[in-house]
């Protein structure tokens, strides 16, 4: 009883804070806490989720079968203590504020000098400019695809790479969670690289795949996470029956749609699968763009960070497992093989999604399996938590070399399936 009493206590004092943040001032996190927590048993990690379900002072970061990353606000830490010591476990300090790491990431964003490149995060008015430049530079090989229109009514744009006639397709989904920065620039990376790179492997698959990349997907999510709150995660549709705003684009397809907790039915939780399906014009628009290509798309790839994962389908259930699963797991190795040979030694697990994190429906590459694109994943890029969604400008090219390099041995290791 008197838990609960601190804890709504401690929701309005957030609530309130929220309310008067005046009108161009951004989001802060001015020494929230990032905590890695090792759980060993379902009910620490269900004490701990319970947390967040309750309480806007706790936000998860990231979650996998023995982990949970959490973030706290300092007005919360107490609590979080003790909570801990009632789940008999322990915590570590992964980020000891936050807010640092943002600062510091935005005086490095205009610190730059180029307009737009690889050694800063870019804007979406910075992307969409260079990639206005890409079709000029490459008009023959190069096509703007549209995906279609935002709630906010942005255009949600993509480009299409293709240097010869029946090419077997590659889709390429990006920032579908907003924060998720490295994805969009891994992206726009891999772009330059298919169209500019001399490497003879990497031209080997520029030439001989057909590339459907969407650099940012949740164009109005990607905008608010640059000019008012760097951690947003949804999208920015408000919710008729809530307050709070915006739906979990990566749980909103019509695939085993909200099905065993695979998604939260409370508006303000950050894996809301909203209040039906597509009901996110984002994700009604790709799911219908992805259908018009399907037919030629073989292999599909939605970016995501943080945890340094290969995801497969299934994630409604961990108890079933897709027909060509071992094919899923084969290729899977093969992308983690090769990149942890890189000099950076990065390592990658892989697994359905389901069994290696959480149940999770609703998602673009278990949509994209259940319409026949058999090879889709889920890549959950750099780090394992040392900084999170806000990954320095410093790793973008590393990332994006690991990433390009896991995507040749893929392709690679499906020319050898059956
Ligand atoms: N971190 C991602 C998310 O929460 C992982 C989703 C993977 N699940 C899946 N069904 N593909 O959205
Ligand atoms: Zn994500």
């Amino acid at each position: 009883m008197r838990l609960n009493l601190i804890i709504s206590f401690l929701t309005c004092l957030v609530f309130a804070q929220a309310a008067t943040l005046p009108k161009d001032e951004k989001v802060r996190y001015d020494n929230h806490v990032v905590y890695k927590i090792k759980y060993s048993n379902a009910l620490q990690r269900q004490l701990i989720l319970k947390l967040v379900e309750r309480h806007q002072s706790f936000s998860l970061w990231s979650e996998t079968a023995t982990e949970l990353d959490l973030m706290v606000s300092p007005n919360a830490i107490e609590e979080f203590k003790k909570q801990l010591s009632i789940a008999n476990t322990t915590a570590e300090i992964f980020i000891p504020n936050v807010q640092a790491l943002i600062d510091t990431e935005t005086v490095e964003n205009t610190r730059a000098a180029e307009s737009f490149g690889w050694t800063r995060y870019n804007t979406l008015a910075e992307i969409e400019a260079w990639l206005d430049e890409i079709f000029i530079i490459y008009p023959a090989v190069t096509e703007e695809i549209i995906i279609g229109q935002s709630y906010e009514g942005r255009t949600i744009r993509g480009i299409k790479v293709s240097y010869k006639e029946g090419n077997p397709g590659v889709f390429i989904e990006s920032n579908i969670h907003a924060r998720e920065w490295i994805t969009s620039a891994t992206a726009t990376w891999f772009i330059n690289e298919l169209l500019s790179s001399d490497d003879e492997l990497i031209r080997e698959i520029a030439e001989n795949y057909d590339w459907y990349i969407v650099p940012v997907l949740n164009v109005d999510g990607f905008a608010y996470t640059h000019e008012k709150d760097r951690l947003w995660r949804k999208t920015r549709q408000p919710i008729s029956t809530s307050s709070c705003i915006g739906t979990d684009p990566n749980r909103n397809f019509d695939v085993h749609w909200m099905e065993n907790g695979g998604a939260s039915s409370n508006p303000c939780a950050e894996d809301y699968g909203g209040p039906n399906p597509y009901s996110e014009p984002e994700i009604k628009a790709m799911s219908d763009y992805l259908n018009s290509v399907s037919s030629k798309v073989n292999v599909l790839l939605a970016f995501h960070s943080y945890s340094q994962l290969l995801l497969s389908p299934y994630g409604h259930t961990p108890d079933e497992f897709p027909d060509n699963y071992n094919d899923l797991l084969q290729v899977a190795k093969a992308y983690a093989d090769a990149v942890e040979a890189l000099p950076y030694g990065t390592v990658y697990r892989y697994g359905s999604a389901a069994s290696v994190l959480y149940t999770a429906s609703g998602a673009t590459n278990d949509y994209a399996y259940q319409q026949g694109i058999e090879i889709a994943y889920t890549v959950e890029m750099r780090d394992r938590g040392a900084f999170g969604f806000v990954l320095p400008p410093a790793f973008i090219i590393p990332n994006a070399e690991e990433t390009l390099v896991g995507i040749i041995a893929l392709l690679s290791e499906c020319e050898k399936l059956g």
